[in-house]
């Protein structure tokens, strides 16, 4: 067959295609031996055994042909929490970290989110868009072909606007697909008093997010000394009036509310939640809040972990992201798979489920992205390995050989 623009991955060792049934005994993922998959246009069309499908689709026939040589594939990553747009320096809070002082310390002596917002403002259009793309290619290399970013380094509307168009801009430019979060209650800007700083949120920022229809989410950082509970309800319950679905950065230092808040709302997806209580566990299974664990934060901050286990006990669909923002310094969601399996107690195919279809699902993402069924996007990372273990396993480098991004190779 020919006609449209046909790609083809063969000689596949070991490909997961997405996961497993629900009455299966195979783990949580589905796995194909000595398979290929075919996409037209950019979206997968076959997925069988390696000859069938070449049988079906001449390798000569396709303008992107991929021979695996028996190695493992599986659905490009997504990485469904990011504050990968902004500027500025802030290694020198690391080390004040390590000697003990404590991140909300930092932000409320006017560092942190505070200082990465003076850098912001004082950063160029351009400038922003390049460390955006530059951060963007990095997670690339590690495998990532779908990124939510949010915006909350302005804190004013005119540079919570530049931040998106960044994030537009960038997504324009590059492989991979970004989803733009709107997150004006990211922190209280200096000087200012928390509700007054919401009442502009609402009046003035979402408004103009809005009317440019250049976010899909809203989100805020539910957290003491930032943004209480009635605070961050009223943020959520008016971008969710203008278009924009809630999210939640919820009971990461202090267990304040935020998950339950998330329940009440139906928030896509409730994030951190490292101090979440079983009762919050069942809150947000019940209203089928997407978990979003994000365990390099944790580990940077050498904080306790969320509880996986007890979500998947629960029957959540858990997700993995990197936080990705200048107190967490990782683009690699291959690292956070490590950390998944390594700390939190994820099995590698439970880890894999989650920072693929189970992310697309935090992101509200419904056309099958996160796997390699039929129909979905023909988003792939070739690994240098036989099997998708070593995602997790490897401690060192990548186990990422090549990446494709709806059908084309974007990465080797
Ligand atoms: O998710 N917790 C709030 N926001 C980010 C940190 C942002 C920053 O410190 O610059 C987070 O960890
Ligand atoms: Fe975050």
């Amino acid at each position: 067959m020919s006609g449209g623009d046909l790609s083809l991955v063969y000689d596949i060792g070991e490909l997961v295609v997405g996961p497993g049934e629900d009455d299966s005994d195979d783990g949580p993922l589905e796995i194909r031996e000595d398979a290929a998959f075919a996409a037209v246009d950019g979206a997968v069309v076959a997925v069988g055994s390696s000859e069938a499908i070449t049988r079906e689709y001449p390798p000569e026939n396709a303008a992107t042909a991929v021979d695996a040589d028996g190695r493992a594939v599986v659905p490009g990553f997504v990485d469904p929490h990011t504050h990968a747009v902004f500027a500025g320096d802030r290694s020198d809070e690391f080390e004040a970290k390590l000697r003990g002082t404590e991140y909300r310390e930092i932000l409320e002596a006017g560092g942190g989110i505070l200082r990465t917002v003076r850098a912001v403002r004082e950063a160029s259009d351009d400038q922003l868009v390049a460390n955006l793309t530059g951060h963007l290619e990095t997670m690339l290399e590690h495998g990532t072909t779908t990124a939510e970013v949010k915006s909350g380094y302005g804190l004013d509307t005119e540079t919570e606007l530049r931040l998106l168009a960044a994030i537009d801009r960038a997504d324009a430019v590059q492989p991979v697909d970004l989803v733009p979060t709107f997150m004006g209650a990211h922190a209280v800007p200096e000087g200012r008093d928390a509700e007054a700083y919401v009442d502009k949120v609402i009046g003035e920022q979402l408004p103009a997010v809005a009317e440019q229809g250049i976010a899909a989410f809203c989100d805020v950082f539910c957290e003491e000394g930032v943004f209480d509970v009635d605070q961050s309800r009223r943020v959520l319950e008016a971008g969710r009036e203008r278009g924009l679905a809630p999210k939640i950065h919820a009971e990461e230092f202090t267990r304040l509310g935020g998950a339950a808040l998330a329940a009440e709302l139906g928030a896509v997806s409730a994030d951190h939640l490292l101090c979440a209580t079983d009762e919050d566990v069942d809150a947000l299974v019940e209203s089928e809040v997407v978990p979003v664990l994000l365990p390099g934060t944790a580990f940077g901050l050498g904080e306790g972990y969320a509880d996986a286990r007890a979500f998947l006990e629960a029957g959540a669909p858990v997700a993995l992201a990197t936080d990705f923002n200048p107190n967490c310094h990782s683009r690699s969601v291959e690292f956070v798979q490590t950390l998944g399996a390594v700390e939190m107690g994820l099995t590698p195919a439970e880890a894999l489920l989650a920072a693929t279809r189970n992310a697309a699902l935090s992101l509200g993402l419904e056309d099958g992205t996160g796997t390699l069924r039929e129909g979905a996007p023909a988003d792939a990372v070739v690994l240098e390995a036989p099997s998708y273990v070593h995602v997790a396993y490897r401690l060192d480098t990548s186990a990422v050989e090549a990446v494709l991004k709806s059908g084309e190779v974007v990465y080797e």
